[in-house]
């Protein structure tokens, strides 16, 4: 075998623009799943070990199993901004880096949370299937189904972490709407603060004064169930909830409570837990919920320059030991 040769395991088929760029490398032997399925656990520790290198996402379990199979990997480059599929604490305590992409899906995350506001608030999603199913009938004074949208001009818009997507879609509602900006975040964000006049509150009061709760923080430990029954419980009942990050930061059988209770007036999610989300799930009827099937990231420049971050992760570390954007621990 030639050492100097380095084996890159590609775990899905990414946009081509990384790939060529790693299949045009010197030195570089790329491998790639090309299967529309994610590889299985064992499919991936059995590809890993003939590999140096991983590139991988969001659906490949990167977890203690995996690293002690493969703890010969010189390299994690993950094709996504979250890498909550990846025990990072780990992977550092047996020498192996991760890469991500942060950035490259800020714009079009936001523009995700901001249309699922917005279809939220005026029932869009529910107004297409009443076509679908022949009931769009004589024009209602009173809304379809006797019940109308909602206006967000002059709303409260409460974002739970102010990080690059967070500050996006609060510019949109700022911009759009002349929303006033909360936002719970570890951090102070200077720039929401002095652009947006955003206020940093504590999480109790971004729940009870916002009309429009979005989350976009990452899943940890700390933020798993974070909106859970007694966060709906908080909200005001005309509220809207939006999510756009990860599906278990809400605790999805009290949000599925809250809205039928009337303890929160909709919810627009672009993340589910689980995911896929069963196609006759209660939340896919009812009239103030939008679901999207994790779509945030995915226009084309977007996907592209993921998939050329991620490859550069892997290219840079080879070329000169530093990882462009690499996780830190
Ligand atoms: C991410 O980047 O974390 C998105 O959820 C998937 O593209």
């Amino acid at each position: 075998m030639n050492t100097d040769i380095k084996r890159i395991l590609v775990t899905r088929d990414f946009p081509d623009k990384g790939i060529e760029r790693l299949k045009e490398r010197a030195g570089f032997k790329v491998t790639l799943w090309d299967l529309e399925r994610p590889m299985a656990p064992e499919e991936l520790v059995e590809g890993a070990k003939s590999h140096d290198a991983l590139l991988c996402t969001l659906s490949d379990r990167i977890d203690k199993a995996f690293l002690d199979a493969c703890a010969h990997l010189e390299i994690i480059s993950q094709y996504a901004v979250g890498y909550d599929n990846i025990d990072v604490a780990y992977a550092d305590s047996l020498g192996i880096p991760v890469g991500y992409t942060p950035d490259a899906m800020t714009e079009a995350t936001a523009d995700i949370s901001f249309g699922l506001m917005i279809a939220t608030a005026r029932q869009m999603f529910f107004m297409h299937k009443i076509i679908i199913d022949g009931q769009w009938g004589h024009f209602r004074p009173k809304g379809n189904m006797g019940v109308l949208g909602q206006a967000l001009k002059g709303r409260t818009l409460g974002i739970y972490g102010m990080g690059r997507i967070g500050l996006c879609m609060a510019q949109r509602c700022h911009g759009a709407y002349g929303m006033s900006v909360l936002y719970w975040s570890r951090s102070s964000n200077a720039e929401a603060e002095k652009t947006l006049g955003a206020v940093r509150v504590e999480f109790d009061e971004l729940l009870a004064q916002s009309d429009v709760v979005s989350a976009h923080c990452a899943l940890t430990p700390d933020t798993r169930h974070v909106f859970n029954r007694a966060a709906f419980k908080r909200m005001k009942p005309t509220g809207i909830f939006i999510n756009t990050a990860r599906g278990p930061i809400h605790d999805e059988a009290a949000l599925l409570e809250a809205l039928e209770t009337g303890e929160i007036w909709g919810a627009g999610l672009d993340v589910t837990d689980p995911e896929p989300m069963a196609k006759d799930h209660p939340l896919l009827s009812m009239p103030n919920v939008c679901v999207l099937p994790h779509i945030g990231s995915a226009t084309k420049e977007a996907r592209e320059l993921m998939s050329v971050m991620a490859a550069e992760n892997i290219i840079q570390f080879y070329d000169t030991g530093e990882i462009p954007h690499q996780v830190s621990v």
